[in-house]
């Protein structure tokens, strides 16, 4: 099977590239990882790519023209998939215009609800029973465009905002994959 080519975006732990990495190793798994983008020189996820020898360029979002620096990159490597795995910067619309090719993003709750950041915190106030995370596709609406895979737990008492996230991004983990597979309609 002809694997396509992949690109990650990231900006943090990139622990979610970690575990789109483990799920390549399976030769029936869709996707290649052929690029890492990362906004931020001292992101720890950028260890992954290295230590997986995996291109990355790392992309000073403060540049006017920053976007389109990432898309020359982009065409280079053939990419036909865009995962965002916690990449903090929001892609514009002409980016996505011109890419023209599917864009994805994990968010950690269940879209629609709580888009945008501090979901956690949201999450406890707003005494919700349930959380997860929600893989969509990437449209230019921030948190809005049609959603792929969601996972769900249910909150229990105790659960803090730390405790959230750990359990939010263990469902992550398995929903990225999860999302790329039914994308390319493998199981
Ligand atoms: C994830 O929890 C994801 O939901 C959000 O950013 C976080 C990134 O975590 N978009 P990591 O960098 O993959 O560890």
């Amino acid at each position: 099977m002809v694997k396509k080519n992949a690109c990650v975006f990231i900006s943090g732990q990139g622990t979610n590239l970690n575990a789109l990495i483990k799920s390549t190793r399976d030769q029936n798994f869709p996707i290649k990882i052929s690029l890492l983008i990362c906004n931020n020189n001292s992101a720890k996820g950028l260890l992954y790519a290295k230590k997986n020898t995996i291109p990355y360029i790392i992309v000073n979002t403060n540049k006017r023209n920053f976007e389109n620096l990432i898309l020359k990159e982009i065409k280079k490597y053939k990419i036909s998939l865009i995962c965002l795995a916690g990449y903090m910067k929001i892609i514009s619309k002409k980016f996505i215009k011109n890419f023209g090719k599917k864009i994805i993003n994990i968010h950690p709750s269940l879209l629609p609800k709580f888009k945008g950041l501090n979901t956690f915190e949201r999450v406890l106030k707003n005494s919700e029973k349930k959380t997860g995370c929600t893989v969509h596709y990437v449209s230019e609406k921030v948190d809005a465009g049609k959603i792929i895979t969601q996972k769900s737990f249910f909150i229990q008492k105790n659960d803090n905002e730390k405790i959230l996230k750990r359990k939010t991004q263990k469902l992550e983990y398995v929903a990225f994959s999860e999302a790329i597979r039914k994308i390319y309609r493998y199981n």
